[in-house]
């Protein structure tokens, strides 16, 4: 049996195949590989903003503010299905970079007798930068993330459970462990992880984390991100932006600041309510297709496309163990920029990472295995024309 044969069998019998149907799929010939960027469209989505556009915005007008409010809370409490946490732990607003400076200065004032910050050289650039700008703000150090690295000074560690380049995964429950025992505060960055892994901060111990919804989750393009604070934190989180989303009794107007003691604390201002519509269905429907069997798809693709590389003799940096990778494969080649022009004038979307990945992202409810075998296939035959 040829590979292209072995992933029809394979997407026969795949129990998540129907969902495929849920998606706007214009072109059913694009081998849409760069899913972890930006997720395919729901059509729910569609039909949704229509609505919300044309009967709430349009209809209902100031009165929709009514259920509009709080819909920053409401989706969070979907992330039940979706990473593990409780109602009420989680709300959606703004962007992974702001909430990535929210939350390491809910950590720091949770440490304040700590000067030290932790973030890998090669963390995605938004994390590093963010944690660069504050350190240099309030006149902090900055320290790499290095195996063995001594954590008993530090008061933050900003760090992704899945690397964005090659997939790997942190062990998280034994780094927070670790950190906890040294008295750090870890800020986990779920953005590769939400919607694509199984995850479950509780049982993991994670206290802190944010992430977008635009990838795994399919929430649309800048669709708002999310942060996740535990309950036992949330009374004691003290955030740099005062925002009057935040404040008790908002539309009292003439008062102090004096925040909600929930997770309405990390709040700013008058939330995105399109873009917060959009994020719902497509979180919606990777809740009805189930985090265990989503995740169990995103293995088997990931398991396949190491195969195919293997079999066509391509460069991978995405680690050997199925326990600890997430829903990307790195495919490493000088000419990588060159190749993914090449792969895009063929139909197949990749994406580059520097200085030489070209990252397949495989979206457990869009990705077929015939797509990870034509992509594959397309890839090796540019490589092999690009170096005769
Ligand atoms: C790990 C990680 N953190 C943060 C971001 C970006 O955050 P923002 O949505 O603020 O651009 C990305 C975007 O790809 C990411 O992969």
């Amino acid at each position: 049996m040829t590979s292209r044969e072995i992933a029809l069998q394979l997407d026969a019998a795949d129990p998540l195949a129907s969902f495929r149907d849920e998606f706007f799929i214009p072109d059913q010939s694009l081998v849409y590989l760069d899913g972890n960027s930006l997720g395919r469209t729901p059509k729910r989505t569609i039909e949704r903003l229509h609505q919300v556009v044309e009967k709430e915005w349009a209809g209902d007008l100031i009165l929709s503010w009514d259920h509009w409010l709080d819909l920053p809370r409401r989706i969070g409490d979907r992330f039940a299905d979706i990473i593990g946490s409780r109602p009420g732990e989680v709300v959606l607003h703004d962007s992974t970079t702001l909430n990535l400076f929210q939350g390491v200065h809910i950590a720091l004032n949770l440490r304040p007798d700590r000067r030290v910050l932790v973030v890998a050289d090669d963390e995605f650039p938004t994390d590093r930068y963010v944690v660069e700008g504050i350190a240099h703000d309030l006149g902090l150090t900055v320290r790499s993330l290095r195996p063995g690295i001594d954590l008993s000074d530090v008061a933050v560690i900003v760090r992704s459970v899945i690397d964005y380049r090659t997939a790997e995964m942190v062990d998280v429950a034994s780094f927070t462990d670790e950190a906890r025992r040294a008295g750090a505060m870890v800020l986990w960055d779920l953005s590769h992880t939400a919607g694509a892994v199984e995850f479950d901060v509780h049982a993991l111990g994670v206290e802190l984390a944010v992430g977008c919804t635009y990838k795994f989750l399919n929430g649309g393009p800048g669709s708002p991100a999310y942060t996740f604070v535990s309950h036992e934190l949330q009374s004691m989180v003290r955030q740099p932006i005062r925002g009057w989303f935040a404040q008790k009794d908002q539309f009292a107007m003439e008062r102090p600041f004096e925040p909600f003691d929930d997770i309405r604390r990390v709040l700013l201002g008058t939330p995105h309510i399109l873009s917060l519509v959009a994020a719902e269905e497509g979180i919606a429907l990777s809740a009805r297709a189930g985090m265990g069997a989503i995740a169990a798809k995103g293995r088997a693709l990931v398991a396949y496309a190491m195969e195919v590389i293997d079999h066509l003799g391509l460069t991978t940096s995405t680690p050997r163990d199925t326990a600890r990778r997430g829903n990307h494969v790195a495919v490493h080649h000088p000419d990588a920029p060159v190749l993914l022009r090449r792969l895009a004038e063929r139909k197949v979307v990749a994406d580059v990472r520097p200085p030489d990945i070209v990252r397949l992202g495989l979206s457990p409810l869009t990705t077929r295995f015939t797509d990870v075998w034509d992509g594959l296939a397309t890839l090796d035959d540019l490589i092999r024309s690009n170096d005769s």
